[in-house]
């Protein structure tokens, strides 16, 4: 191999090190495609105009009638976000009656865009009769494979953080805001948030737990109703208030992936969660 190759490979090693880190993990289709060449005009067979924008995206079918939507804002293969559909989901979530009425709502839900680049609806893991449940904010790669949340590398150090306090998914509940990954990892804009904001407090308000962990600063902001930054937050007992009005104790903490990158701040985590651990005794 010449220097001049070995300098290539290692930038390509580079440029890929930094996708990966930007969080493009995984290959779409098997051949790149180039986006920045226009695509061809073309015409249509019949007749002869040119076609616009997004006229070979299908609209896909609702799930059941009760799913279907007469909001215009469907536009293409995917729902665009907005009030419609954030009030869409108020009142699907509202109707759940149990967790297992929610999954299929939730399942059949097409109101929300990152459920078409999602490969599962990503519910929840562990036991509902717990007394404790724990919120992050979104799945990654792992947890969209699987379908359960906290399984990568973040869920085992969750386990871990659980285990220090006797407890594991037997005894816990987890879930996160939004059900579906976004792609590449991306943050969830506040539309997404707004319009799987119902689902997970329904959730919530269907499990009851006697304390709640909200992991991450958009856990906390969305269920806290606060705009206060995790750091400040965290440690602090809160309450999160339920649609139909019950209080429960919530506590913020640091989110685990946050952990895994600042481990000087495992021992912040380590105080809320035996924090946690004291109020779940004196609530017994
Ligand atoms: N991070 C989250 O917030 N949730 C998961 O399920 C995994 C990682």
């Amino acid at each position: 191999m010449t220097p001049q190759s070995d300098d290539i490979q290692a930038s390509l090693r580079e440029l890929l090190h930094f996708l990966a880190d930007a969080g493009a993990d995984e290959a779409l289709d098997e051949i790149a495609a180039d986006r920045f060449v226009a695509p061809p005009a073309r015409q249509t067979a019949r007749t002869g105009e040119q076609p616009t924008a997004g006229a070979g995206l299908q609209r896909r079918q609702p799930a059941s009638p009760a799913m279907a939507s007469s909001d215009t804002s469907q536009r293409g293969d995917v729902a665009v976000p907005d009030e419609a559909q954030a009030a869409r989901a108020r009142e699907l979530a509202r109707n759940a009656a149990t967790l297992e009425e929610l999954r299929e709502i939730l399942a059949a839900f097409d109101g929300c865009n990152l459920k078409s680049t999602a490969k599962n609806l990503v519910f929840a893991d562990g036991n509902p009769e717990a007394p404790l449940m724990l919120v992050g904010e979104a799945p990654g790669r792992d947890e969209d494979l699987e379908g359960l949340p906290f399984v990568g590398r973040s869920g085992q150090l969750l386990d871990r953080m659980l285990a220090a306090i006797g407890r594991d998914r037997t005894s816990a509940y987890i879930a996160n805001v939004i059900p579906w990954r976004p792609p590449g990892n991306r943050t969830p804009t506040p539309q997404e948030t707004e319009i799987c904001r119902p689902f997970i407090e329904r959730m919530i308000e269907l499990v009851n737990p006697k304390v709640l962990v909200n992991l991450g600063g958009p856990s906390a902001k969305t269920l806290l109703n606060t705009t206060e930054g995790i750091l400040r937050l965290r440690g602090n007992w809160r309450v999160h208030t339920t649609t139909s009005g019950i209080s429960i104790p919530a506590m913020p903490t640091l989110h685990p992936a946050y952990l895994l990158r600042n481990t000087a701040h495992k021992k912040l985590a380590w105080r809320d969660f035996l924090e946690v651990k004291a109020k779940l005794r004196s609530l017994d």
